[in-house]
């Protein structure tokens, strides 16, 4: 047998759904970036302050006291309290049989649609979007459909005849994240409302992520944004994701929770043995700290938040050809300048030529495309080093 007549050999590849997962765009901005000095990053969702002291210190104690073991699936049970507590202050009675602790928001986002969620499954989510609400779905084999946001003079708006008539008899699933990474965008009580009862009507489950809720600006007397815990009773097809990393900065502990009917816990449960068994328990124990006593920080925080938006608004306003609008929520502006309509090259010369990091819009979907995200959770000085960056860029190639 001569060597042409060996069949070719396979490479070992993935199966077919996890190839065609997107990769990040926001990776690969930030790639581009490897080698040039002082990169002033606004790229990613988070904060550029460490975690409050007394949570750190709670780890600390945690694990001196050797806090080392794995804990029940669902988590320790003072954190679980605590976290009803937190819940049923926000919203409304909530009992312990409700919360299950996860290893972050993006774990609890991947539990919730494996409890739901199978091949072929029908699928809706609103985009723009973080594009892990839509890759999930997709690692089980399901199929989604998306609904976009319209941009205009109000800045992103949702066209709720147009999500409701989306959500057919066969759709299994919808997934909503409000307040929106990475528009800002917040859904409105009555859009919740509408879409709760068509949902209930169709038995359509609703995954609502809302783990930005407390990054909320356009009401100060409101503690949080609208929300699906606000109108659906816990034993409702509603599976509420929240996370620790946004409201407390813990974006690198990955603690997290779940709001879902008691009759899903023990198959929740299960999930989480398979998939990480546990969170660690000493970070749990740092979870209760910021759930206990985090609350004027949290305020703070978000105060903070809006100075850093309006300030960052008002700077980019200033320049030729910017258009941008202050959202309601989460921590990012999405908005279009000139030469946004190719956004992965935009951001990828902005980041080689001036070291600013921003995220292309067209890595939240298609529907992105024409807009740069920039997370604005640092201080004015840091904001206005970044726009005097994009000031230089712009002056450089849009002729004026
Ligand atoms: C919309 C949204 N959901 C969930 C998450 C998950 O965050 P984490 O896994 O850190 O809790 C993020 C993080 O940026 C997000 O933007």
């Amino acid at each position: 047998m001569s060597e042409s007549d060996l069949p070719t050999p396979r490479l070992p590849n993935a199966r077919d759904a996890v190839r065609a997962l997107r990769p990040s765009q926001i990776r690969e901005v930030a790639n581009a970036g490897f080698g040039v000095e002082n990169v002033l990053p606004f790229w990613f969702g988070e904060s550029d302050r460490v975690t409050p002291e007394f949570i750190r210190t709670a780890a600390s104690e945690a694990l001196a006291q050797g806090a080392t073991f794995y804990t029940h699936n669902l988590g320790i049970a003072p954190l679980r309290e605590a976290l009803a507590g937190y819940v049923t202050n926000l919203h409304g009675a909530t009992s312990v049989d409700h919360i299950a602790v996860t290893s972050a928001g993006v774990n609890a986002l991947m539990l919730a649609a494996q409890l739901v969620v199978g091949a072929g499954d029908r699928v809706v989510a609103v985009t723009p979007l973080w594009p892990n609400l839509v890759e999930i779905p997709k690692i089980l084999g399901a199929h989604v459909e998306t609904v976009a946001l319209g941009y205009g003079a109000q800045g992103w708006t949702l066209d709720l005849e147009r999500l409701l008539s989306a959500l057919t008899p066969d759709t299994k699933l919808l997934m909503l994240n409000s307040p929106n990474n990475p528009t800002g965008w917040v859904m409105s009580a009555e859009q919740q409302r509408a879409v709760l009862e068509h949902c209930r009507r169709l038995g359509i489950w609703i995954v609502a992520d809302e783990v930005y809720e407390r990054l909320y600006y356009a009401d100060d007397k409101a503690r949080t944004a609208p929300s699906f815990l606000d109108l659906a009773g816990r034993d409702e097809r509603v599976i509420c994701v929240n996370s620790f990393s946004k409201a407390w900065l813990m974006t690198g502990w990955r603690l997290g929770w779940i709001v879902a009917p008691a009759s899903l816990m023990d198959d929740l449960g299960k999930l989480v043995e398979y998939n990480t068994s546990c969170a660690p328990a000493f970070v749990q124990q740092a979870g209760i700290a910021a759930v206990q006593q985090g609350e004027s920080f949290t305020r703070q925080l978000v105060a903070d938040l809006k100075t850093s938006r309006d300030h960052l608004v008002r700077a980019l306003s200033a320049l030729p050809g910017v258009d941008v609008k202050a959202p309601p929520g989460s921590m990012y502006l999405f908005f279009s300048l000139p030469g946004a309509q190719q956004s992965l090259a935009l951001c990828k010369a902005l980041v080689r030529e001036v070291g600013l990091g921003v995220a292309p819009g067209s890595a939240f979907g298609p529907e992105g495309e024409g807009f740069v995200r920039w997370c604005y959770a640092c201080d004015t000085a840091r904001l206005d080093a970044g726009v005097a960056r994009l000031q230089t860029f712009l002056a450089r190639h849009v002729a004026g």
